[in-house]
């Protein structure tokens, strides 16, 4: 087949999106001020971004920033197996670990690469790993590189996932069993059951369970340690991964454990770790920077929790569907996918920035609005957004009376486990 040919539906369908006038993504913003960006001569409240704690502008973060850019240079000049390792990495690997209470971590490039270097490095083609059907693409893109069986359950579901554990234990009696899941889940907001799921490592010891904690870190738990902390479950769970890109202001990413030896492996089998550049100093300086206000300012989850609630509150006196749930990610179930194109893009003309995630990020027909709230968000910053969406809401019939929701099933579980993801699953391509 000639390649054009196979794009070309998909080129056409975008462009047919466009000119329909409802297309919301790549919006270009030409300045950010954190809480508000501008774009083109306009300036707009931001409601999407995952910089939870405000950090990417604090005058402090900056500061340390351009520090390390005059000692270091912009660019690592190389992996960090050969010329790109510096003493600020292994600073910032004793700080992490401490942090999130585990023995060792391995900083990567992005949170991307440390899912897939790392995934890709500890489990094998003898292996099993049961993921939560809602898991990250850059998961399910370690998972597929490890060649490891892939055996999805029912998101967020202990019960689903302990019958997978026994079916894979039954099956592969010398396998070693991966159980992979999110922290907090970055569309919906939820949070992982990591009690319940470690629990099982009671009657299935070997159990290896990996907690992708992007959007818990910097947000869950006393001291913002994390979704393990935020539980008192840290030592239950074997590694933790998380990121640089949402409240720690950078980019980057690392795995935290506390068996050394096998992080002695990752660190020299993970192909994104040898074989791509190492993550710059500055953007290391800009972590630690932000770990020690974070640690001296621990008020900053206190007004980050405190906008959330003020902003679920208001979505709750607006009619909108909301979980109980304190992290800062608010999806406003919306539906249909064209809907929520155009919902977002009134949204934004209103002055309003949050993007719809649709099918795969979310199963199909049910469209979300993703929000998500930092500290550094004013009052009236989330004043505005309410007064906008409960103009909206009726408009949309998106409040949870009108909202046509979809009928689940107890289990809508597959029969038969599978090495793929079911129909609808994010495990492809959800963003985030
Ligand atoms: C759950 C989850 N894991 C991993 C990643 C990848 O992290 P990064 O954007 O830092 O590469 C993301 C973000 O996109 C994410 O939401």
């Amino acid at each position: 087949m000639i390649l054009k040919t196979r794009y070309k539906p998909f080129a056409e369908y975008v462009r047919s999106v466009k000119e329909n006038g409802f297309y919301p993504y790549f919006h270009p913003i030409s300045r950010s001020y954190g809480p508000e960006v501008e774009v083109g001569s306009r300036r707009l409240v931001m409601v999407g971004s995952n910089d939870y704690l405000g950090f990417t502008h604090d005058p402090r973060v900056i500061e340390a920033t351009i520090q390390s850019l005059h000692r270091w240079g912009t660019g690592p000049g190389g992996s960090r197996f050969l010329c790109g390792n510096m003493t600020l990495h292994e600073i910032l690997e004793e700080r992490l670990a401490a942090f999130v209470g585990k023995k060792r971590a391995l900083v990567h490039t992005t949170g991307f690469s440390a899912n897939l270097g790392a995934i890709a490095s500890l489990a094998t083609a003898d292996d099993v790993i049961l993921c939560d059907k809602e898991i990250h693409a850059s998961i399910y893109a370690g998972c597929r590189l490890s060649q490891a069986r892939i055996v999805p359950f029912v998101h967020n579901n202990v019960e689903a996932a302990a019958r997978k554990v026994r079916w894979a234990r039954e099956r592969s009696p010398e396998s070693c069993i991966f159980l992979i899941t999110e922290g907090v889940f970055s569309m919906s907001g939820d949070v992982s059951p990591l009690p319940g799921l470690i629990r099982l490592k009671e009657e299935f010891p070997d159990l290896i369970i990996y907690v992708d904690d992007a959007h818990g870190l910097g947000v869950m738990g006393r001291r913002g340690a994390g979704t393990p902390e935020h539980y008192g479950t840290v030592e239950g769970v074997d590694y933790i991964m998380g990121t640089f890109s949402k409240a720690l202001a950078s980019i980057g990413g690392f795995i935290a454990a506390d068996d050394e030896d096998v992080l002695e492996h990752v660190k020299h089998n993970s192909k994104t770790l040898i074989f791509s550049a190492a993550l710059p100093a500055s953007n290391v300086a800009t972590v630690l920077a932000c770990l020690d206000i974070l640690e001296k300012e621990p008020s900053r989850l206190d007004r980050l929790r405190e906008n959330t609630h003020k902003a679920r509150a208001g979505y709750r006196e607006i009619g909108l569907k909301t979980k109980d749930t304190e992290t800062p990610i608010i999806p406003i179930h919306v539906g249909p996918e064209e809907k929520a194109y155009r919902l977002s893009l009134e949204l934004f003309d209103r002055g309003v920035f949050a993007l719809p995630a649709v099918y795969p990020a979310v199963p199909k027909g049910q469209a979300i609005i993703r929000t998500a709230y930092m500290s550094t968000h004013e009052p009236r910053h989330i004043d505005f957004v309410l007064n906008v969406l409960d103009g909206l809401a009726k408009k949309y019939r998106i409040r949870l009376d009108d909202l046509e929701l979809p009928r689940i099933g107890p289990e809508e579980e597959e029969a038969e486990p599978a090495s793929k993801p079911a129909q609808g699953s994010r495990c492809s391509v959800q963003g985030g």
